[in-house]
């Protein structure tokens, strides 16, 4: 299955994001070289992928979406960085390389997370944008604020670490999913979304119900994927899940369960996406991407 200008869209946001680290003033270099590390070498670049091609159905100028799509990538990288470290899943191996407190330590690790995390709100903060209000502008650093903290990712990997090697509700696992990865991944929908300002409320809230069928979708199928696939194929850690004995849709459903739960949620995408008065091809062919993808 292949993505319409998914070459295109890695590229663009690629040379954007080594443009926004390019004008950082150094310091530290080895900081400097983690940062780089984690952000740049490897990764399918989906939230700006999906963040590209809502804009580009909401017809928005993508020159607006260049920095929401490296906010994004800048806040995933960081999480990523932070969920190999031994404190949490403790894998070293990440995007086919040593994770990065491999290749540094681990206190530059935390250093690169923390510094990445900032880089995402700078670089929202500081755009100067086109065709979106100053409401809208803080909006979005709304937007992105709840996707990464408390209420969304860092508390889904709160109560992710807090269910390893747990029996939890298989209600309790949505939340930690929906949260830990689900958020971020739903925020690269709606934050576009919210660029266009004459948008109506049922389209914003038709788009908000797919975004979170397809946000949830994504760490069923990384669940299955840890079971299915091989490390070489994931380019991290196969096995990490189990081995770590990590509530996981496969752990609590079995393989087929959790196999039929994307399934359904799939469907679930693509009856919301028939609502919207879009053409919503690259969405709908996004939703089938993740459930097929071996990586
Ligand atoms: C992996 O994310 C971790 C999850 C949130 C499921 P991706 O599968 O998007 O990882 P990269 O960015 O392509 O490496
Ligand atoms: C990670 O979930 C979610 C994040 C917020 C980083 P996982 O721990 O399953 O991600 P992988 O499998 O290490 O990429
Ligand atoms: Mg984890
Ligand atoms: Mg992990
Ligand atoms: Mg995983």
């Amino acid at each position: 299955m292949q993505l319409e200008n998914l070459a295109h869209y890695q590229q663009r946001i690629d040379a954007y994001l080594q443009l926004q680290l390019d004008n950082l003033e150094i310091n530290d270099q080895r900081l400097f070289d983690a940062m780089q590390y984690g952000l740049l070498i490897g990764g399918k670049r989906m939230r700006p992928y999906l963040a590209y091609v809502t804009a580009n159905m909401l017809h928005l100028d993508l020159d607006d979406i260049d920095p929401i799509a490296a906010a994004l990538e800048c806040i995933h990288a960081y999480s990523l960085i932070h969920d190999d470290l031994p404190a949490m899943d403790d894998d070293d191996l990440r995007r086919g390389q040593a994770t990065c407190h491999i290749k540094f330590d681990e206190a530059t690790a935390i250093l690169a997370g923390d510094a990445l995390q900032s880089l995402a709100f700078d670089i929202l903060a500081n755009h100067s944008f086109n065709n979106i209000s100053a409401q809208t502008h803080v909006k979005l650093m709304q937007q992105l604020s709840h996707a990464t903290g408390y209420q969304g990712m860092c508390g889904g990997q709160a109560m992710d670490l807090a269910a390893t090697g747990e029996q939890v509700s298989l209600s309790h696992l949505q939340t930690i999913h929906k949260l830990k990865t689900g958020a971020l991944l739903k925020a690269s929908i709606l934050m576009p979304a919210s660029c266009r300002e004459d948008l109506p409320e049922q389209t914003f809230a038709g788009l908000q119900q797919f975004a979170e069928q397809i946000g949830l979708a994504y760490q069923v199928h990384d669940d299955i994927i840890d079971i299915t696939s091989s490390e070489e194929t994931l380019g991290k850690p196969a096995g990490s899940d189990l081995e770590a004995n990590k509530s996981t849709y496969p752990s609590l459903l079995g393989l087929d369960g959790a196999l039929k739960k994307e399934q359904q949620l799939f469907e679930q995408a693509l009856t919301a996406l028939t609502a919207l008065p879009y053409n919503t091809r690259n969405l709908a062919d996004f939703s089938t991407f993740i459930i097929k993808r071996a990586h």
